[in-house]
């Protein structure tokens, strides 16, 4: 199994030294004291707004109970989840990733926890998904929704949102992950909260398809989606959607996809190929000498380039946090 940033340069990054660091990662004003499982009963309601305090509080609560399993059901202090973020930062570059040091859901899961804490774009990623209007015809009740490589699983919680906040009273929500530690501890994270259901299966397997609940598919995530310095095919981005258009292309048909759309690009021979439903995310067979490169997404129905996603959310952020972030892409 290849693992999502290894590829990636390693950036040389400014470690900050405990106790040097007077800040939290938001201001203390932008934060929402009360418990995730609070956030995730008052955030469902559509009359209720979601603003970039609302999400930003609610990502670091969801990193809070990923590596402390049951303080979803807590109010955490924001100078706790601050500590603990810094930490978990100093893990880029090179630190130790065996959980010696932070309670990790083993060894693989700093990867997927390393994309959530990118905290402006996966809070960009999150409102795309969680405020996306949908048109009363593709408002299913029930809402089946996948998450393809789920990781810490903050797609399909996100997916949740999207179904509630749009009207849908029974959602079915499946994860799959392949790493079985990551995997179980998102396991339990959506049993207790009841957001849905995990898979510890490969999302290249068609067969896995089979045993999901029949009817159209509401919404899928894919998010293995390479940085832009790696092939496209470094992640198994397109053969995943290969996979599930194989198994399940007939309900597929008013499905919304994160991404809606991705962009790569060989600059060689000065060529964009749009992956999208349209094309099942394949590079058309003709393209396929190629080694085009991620570069954009379509998100929030704009196309944006992989570096700008999360702009929005940047402000929220002091400098001296973001310049030791380790980032997704
Ligand atoms: C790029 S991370 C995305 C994580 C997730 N969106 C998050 O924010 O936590 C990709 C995840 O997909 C999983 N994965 C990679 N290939 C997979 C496959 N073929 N089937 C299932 N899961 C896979 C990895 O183990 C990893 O947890």
């Amino acid at each position: 199994m290849s693992r999502p940033f290894d590829a990636a340069p390693a950036l040389a990054r400014k470690v900050f030294p405990s106790g040097d660091r007077r800040e939290t990662v938001i201001a203390r004003e932008l934060y929402r004291t009360g418990s995730l499982r609070g956030d995730f009963e008052r955030l469902a309601s559509p009359a209720v707004p979601m603003a970039d305090a609302d999400i930003l509080s609610f990502l670091l609560k969801y990193f809070h109970a990923c590596l402390y399993p049951g303080s979803q059901d807590h109010a955490v202090p924001l100078g706790e989840i601050s500590d603990l973020l810094a930490q978990f930062y100093e893990l880029w570059p090179g630190g130790d990733t065996t959980g010696k040091v932070l309670p990790l859901a083993g060894e693989y899961s700093a990867y997927p926890l390393r994309m959530l804490t990118d905290l402006p774009r996966t809070a960009h990623i999150f409102r795309s998904v969680a405020n996306r209007p949908l048109p009363p015809d593709m408002v299913q009740d029930p809402f089946l929704g996948l998450d393809l490589g789920t990781g810490s699983g903050i797609i399909l919680a996100a997916a949740w949102f999207q179904a509630k906040r749009n009207g849908v009273a029974v959602t079915q929500l499946y994860g799959v992950e392949l790493d079985t530690e990551i995997g179980g501890r998102t396991a339990d994270l959506f049993a207790s909260l009841g957001i849905g259901e995990m898979r510890i299966a490969d999302a290249r397997d068609p067969a896995l398809y089979a045993g999901l609940p029949d009817g159209p598919v509401a919404f899928v995530g894919n998010e293995n989606v390479p940085a832009p310095t790696s092939r496209h095919t470094a992640e198994p981005f397109s053969m995943i959607h290969a996979a599930l258009f194989t198994a399940l292309s007939q309900r597929l048909k008013k499905t919304v996809f994160f991404p809606e759309a991705l962009v790569v690009r060989d600059r060689e021979a000065e060529l964009d190929v749009v992956l999208s439903k349209n094309n099942r995310f394949q590079v058309p067979r003709h393209y396929r000498s190629l080694r085009p490169k991620p570069r954009s997404i379509v998100i929030e129905g704009r196309l944006t380039k992989l570096w700008q996603v999360g702009k929005d959310f940047r402000g929220h952020i002091p400098e001296s946090w973001l310049a030791v972030m380790p980032g997704r892409w």
